[in-house]
């Protein structure tokens, strides 16, 4: 699904932020991607996203060489992949329900099918009673689910998280964890960046640590 060959990027001033990384991550896999601050974890997710171009090596998402696509064809990757974003990203002037809902309307799905499927996902995060909330009404916790509605309502092939429980204590980190695993376990494959070791062995999955850019571990 996700295979990187010899991916390295640099970014200005010649640091390595991702340095000849060969990684495989098969379809419906669950992996972890670890390392100290700075390591290069954020890099990979953009690169992924193409928010960022590798500067040697190739990415592969579902076979295709995410440098070779075409303007068109980065939009429709992205619209196959749901983002968590450490800092969550909340629209303030929307309802928490809007910034789910949001999502498909740009997408241009019809309004029966947007509140349907926001529903759907809105029951699976447990926050049924703040649909009409804005998000500075709410608590770090429900704003991250908020966010994790978000990137699973659409139900994306791949979702990448980036630190999607920094701020968060145990219970509600493992809560936003198995919002992931019931994603996993319907198919979506699922890439969370984390240093939260705690939560890693909770959850069991495979890991793979980085260390200024290089690949240093896999279990
Ligand atoms: N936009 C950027 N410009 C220059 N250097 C960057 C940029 N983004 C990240 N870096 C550097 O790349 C390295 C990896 O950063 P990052 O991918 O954010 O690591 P992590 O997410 O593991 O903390 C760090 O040395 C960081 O300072
Ligand atoms: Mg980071």
């Amino acid at each position: 699904m996700i295979e990187t060959y010899h991916l390295s990027k640099v970014y200005s001033r010649g640091v390595y932020a991702l340095r000849d990384v060969t990684l495989s991550i098969d379809k419906g896999e669950f992996l972890f991607l670890t390392g100290a601050s700075g390591a290069g974890k954020s890099t990979l997710l953009r690169l992924l996203l193409c928010a960022e171009q590798p500067t040697e090596g190739t990415l592969k998402v579902g076979g295709r060489v995410l440098s070779d696509l075409t303007p068109a064809e980065v939009q429709s990757h992205r619209r196959s992949v749901g983002f968590v974003f450490q800092d969550f990203r909340l629209v303030p002037r929307f309802t928490v329900f809007q910034n789910v809902a949001f999502v498909m309307r740009v997408l241009g799905v019809d309004l029966a099918t947007q509140q349907r499927k926001t529903f759907q996902v809105w029951k699976g995060v447990g926050l049924q009673h703040r649909m009409n909330a804005y998000p500075e009404d709410l608590s770090g916790g429900e704003q991250q689910r908020v966010a994790v509605a978000r990137a699973l309502v659409n139900d994306p092939q791949i979702v990448l998280a980036d630190e999607p429980t920094g701020n968060l204590d145990p219970d509600l980190s493992l809560e936003i964890m198995n919002l992931f695993r019931e994603a996993n376990s319907r198919g979506t494959t699922v890439l969370v960046a984390t240093h939260d070791l705690w939560m890693i062995r909770r959850v069991g999955r495979r890991v793979v640590g980085l260390e200024h850019g290089r690949v240093v571990e896999v279990s």
